[in-house]
């Protein structure tokens, strides 16, 4: 295992390329199952852990999917007679989840396992049943795998409600999307995730010949065609990447550009640094980040809400936090997605934070500063809070259990090297 070492205060000052996003890429190899004739060449695909996994996944499935040398992965179908995602690599990666639709609706059979719960709740899969019953699917949960057929071989078009407790299904709303693409006749997707993430999919679906409409809106319209041909994409920017980039360059105090950055999905998260005193600015597809001079002193204590996009995001609630925890005053975040990610706040704690949580709510009393610790990376976007802690904390953080962050983030200590952050990768 490794650890990350970390010496605090340091401002950091530069450019960073953000990288190819995680989420959109995940779901769009697993719509490499569809393709009927030719390759698939996805560029901008984020060197990360949850790509080998889906890669593997893939190959499994009779998929070859390989990363050439320019950096672009290329698939292609060879074998359509294996349906079987395996509960070793499934239960590693939710994303890998969504090889379902695909499987269902180009090969009429699939048995995939359950995911399982993860780290920070339940996360069940029953609106990814209903969407996929709509069309026809008929679903059994056989010894943790769910094992659905389409009678005759092919789905049907169908309408369905995709809202749950907690907003609608991002995964959910890209399985059902990509099984309706080759279903007869037409489907309605009402309550649809409109995260950029599903639009990414949508459109490499129609590059792939698929007829989608109301892409990035909650209402997807998609009308079955009998074959989907591989193409050549590029993946959209990480937007939650960019956001942990932007929250690194704030806490710090430092002035960062981020490169390729897509302006358009960080709203909600450009919104708060403002509130909280930090000065950001578009500037072609670059945003940077610098203090905010009139500010002065201290973040302002923010209240935050995570919500479905264009909400506050999720993925970026515990980076925020590391933020916040230096705040002056009492900032209060709420989390409507995941009522119980907060494993971070334990943590943060250790290294001299102040946060309390009620309920799904986590109360953040802002200190004048952290010190180094050693902690305990839970998950992935819980590690990114506490390497953003580290960075601003007085003295050495040791970050264990680092590799929840390689599933997420490309070369993370190298992108915060190259911005002069003290930060090193070591044997634990
Ligand atoms: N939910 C249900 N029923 C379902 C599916 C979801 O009730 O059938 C609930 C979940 O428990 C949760 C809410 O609906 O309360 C939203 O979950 P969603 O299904 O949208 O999450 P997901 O698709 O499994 C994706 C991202 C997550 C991100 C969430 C929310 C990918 C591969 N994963 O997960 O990303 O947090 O959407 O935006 O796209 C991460 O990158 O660190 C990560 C966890």
């Amino acid at each position: 295992m490794e650890k990350l070492l970390i010496e605090g205060g340091r401002p950091l000052s530069g450019t960073v390329e953000v990288s190819g996003s995680k989420n959109a890429a995940l779901p769009i190899l697993a719509a490499a199952v569809l393709a009927g004739k030719g390759k698939c060449v996805l560029r901008n695909v984020p060197l990360l852990k949850d790509v080998d996994t889906m890669g593997q996944i893939l190959r499994d499935l009779g998929v070859s999917c390989e990363r050439r040398a320019d950096g672009a992965i290329e698939t292609e179908v060879a074998d359509e007679s294996k349906s079987i995602a395996r509960y070793e690599l499934v239960s590693t990666m939710r994303a890998s989840f969504c090889v379902l639709g695909p499987l269902l609706a180009k090969r009429g059979y699939a048995k995939v396992s359950l995911p399982g719960g993860c780290v920070f709740g339940l996360r069940p899969v029953d609106l990814h049943v209903k969407g996929l019953k709509a069309l026809g699917a008929e679903i059994e949960l056989e010894h943790g795998y769910v094992v659905a057929r389409a009678p005759k071989g092919r789905l049907h078009g169908g309408r369905v409600y995709l809202g749950g407790p907690f907003g609608s299904s991002v995964t959910g709303t890209a399985n059902v999307m990509m099984a309706a693409v080759l279903a007869e006749g037409k489907t309605i997707i009402e309550g649809a995730a409109c995260e950029p993430e599903i639009e990414d999919l949508a459109a490499f679906l129609n590059h792939m010949g698929a007829t989608i409409t109301g892409i990035g809106t909650p209402r997807l319209v998609v009308t079955g065609v009998p074959e989907l041909r591989g193409t050549s994409y590029n993946v959209i920017s990480d937007r939650i990447e960019a956001g942990t980039f932007a929250l690194a360059g704030a806490i710090t105090g430092g002035t960062v550009r981020l490169r390729g950055a897509a302006l358009d999905h960080l709203s909600a998260v450009n919104d708060r640094l403002e509130e909280v005193g930090v000065h950001v600015e578009g500037d072609g597809d670059d945003l940077v980040v610098s203090p905010n001079g009139s500010a002065g002193g201290r973040f302002k204590a923010v209240d935050v809400t995570t919500l479905p996009y264009p909400g506050f995001p999720t993925d970026l609630q515990a980076q925020l936090m590391a933020v916040l925890a230096i705040a002056d005053g009492i900032s209060v975040i709420t989390e409507k997605i995941y009522p119980d990610r907060f494993m971070h706040l334990a943590e943060l704690n250790r290294m001299g934070a102040n946060i309390r949580k009620e309920g799904p709510t986590a109360i953040i009393t802002g200190v004048p500063h952290l010190t180094g610790a050693d902690v305990m990376a839970s998950d992935l976007r819980a590690s990114a809070a506490l390497v953003l802690a580290g960075l601003i904390a007085r003295g050495q953080t040791e970050i264990h259990r680092v590799y929840h962050i390689d599933r997420g983030y490309e070369r993370i200590e190298e992108k915060l090297q190259k911005l002069g952050a003290a930060i090193r990768r070591v044997k634990d």
